[in-house]
């Protein structure tokens, strides 16, 4: 983290857990526990049929709600999609995008992911672009060029003025839902490595105030050795967000004077 120039965020991927109900409740939860974060914008990401609910049930929380995925189109025959201004209005102030689950059950390729950070950026929505290498590119040594090629295809045609709004979220394949964390060095060094990327093309400014995350297996015990780091500036969490208590204790991780 560098509080300095960036903001750290610690946000929560539900991917497909948890009701509206089941939404309401953790809210209730959540509340009594975590206080002002001062350092940190606590965030949550759920499916978008309970964005509305959510959105209310963490009003008096100081926690942020965005969705996990959006449409490119702005409207149009495709049964079953969500558009960026659909999601929008429905409350998402973030919206997760080219998550690798997403790229690899519903087939989305780099150019998918590029239209939908257009199509996020222009309904004023912020997105989190994921990357990340499978346990094969690590082994084969091409981990940067991997995460190299999915950054610079994601941002294509993206301005220096839309660039702002954009978050990027590191999570490397292997590490997902596996209970197997990047050691803090290896997210370190992509993080880091991400950074002079957006440098070269956008300038050192922008490329210091972006906020990269680290997401796979991040919980409780792992987060605050992860934050240390000057260029991991929070996490993007699955399991363990799902559980208020852990989510709260991560928050807390990051939120230390
Ligand atoms: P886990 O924290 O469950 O490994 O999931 C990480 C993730 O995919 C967040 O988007």
């Amino acid at each position: 983290m560098n509080r300095r120039y960036r903001k750290t965020i610690i946000a929560g991927n539900w991917k497909m857990n948890k009701t509206i109900s089941e939404t309401k409740a953790y809210a209730e939860a959540v509340k009594p526990m975590l206080g002002k974060p001062k350092w940190c914008e606590a965030v949550i990401l759920v499916p978008p049929v309970n964005l509305q609910a959510a959105v209310r049930a963490f009003k008096d929380v100081k926690i942020s709600v965005g969705t996990e995925n959006c449409h490119y189109e702005v409207s149009g025959a495709y049964t079953g999609e969500c558009s960026a201004d659909m999601v929008k209005e429905a409350g998402a102030k973030y919206v997760v995008l080219g998550h690798s689950e997403r790229r690899a059950y519903y087939n989305e390729t780099d150019v998918d992911v590029n239209k939908k950070m257009h199509a996020a950026l222009r309904s004023g929505l912020r997105p989190i672009l994921c990357v990340g290498e499978s346990l094969e590119e690590r082994e084969l040594g091409v981990t940067m060029e991997k995460i190299s090629y999915q950054l610079k295809s994601a941002l294509s045609g993206i301005t220096a003025e839309q660039i702002r709004r954009v978050v990027v979220a590191y999570e490397p394949i292997w590490a997902i839902g596996t209970g197997k964390t990047a050691t803090p060095a290896q997210a370190a060094e992509v993080c880091g490595a991400i950074r002079t990327l957006v440098r070269k093309t956008y300038g050192a400014r922008v490329a210091r105030s972006m906020s990269i995350l680290y997401g796979g297996s991040m919980n409780a015990n792992n987060a605050a050795e992860l934050l240390a780091n000057e260029d991991i500036d929070g996490g993007l969490i699955g399991g363990a967000s799902l559980d208020p208590e852990t989510f709260v204790a991560i928050v807390n991780a990051s939120n230390q004077d």
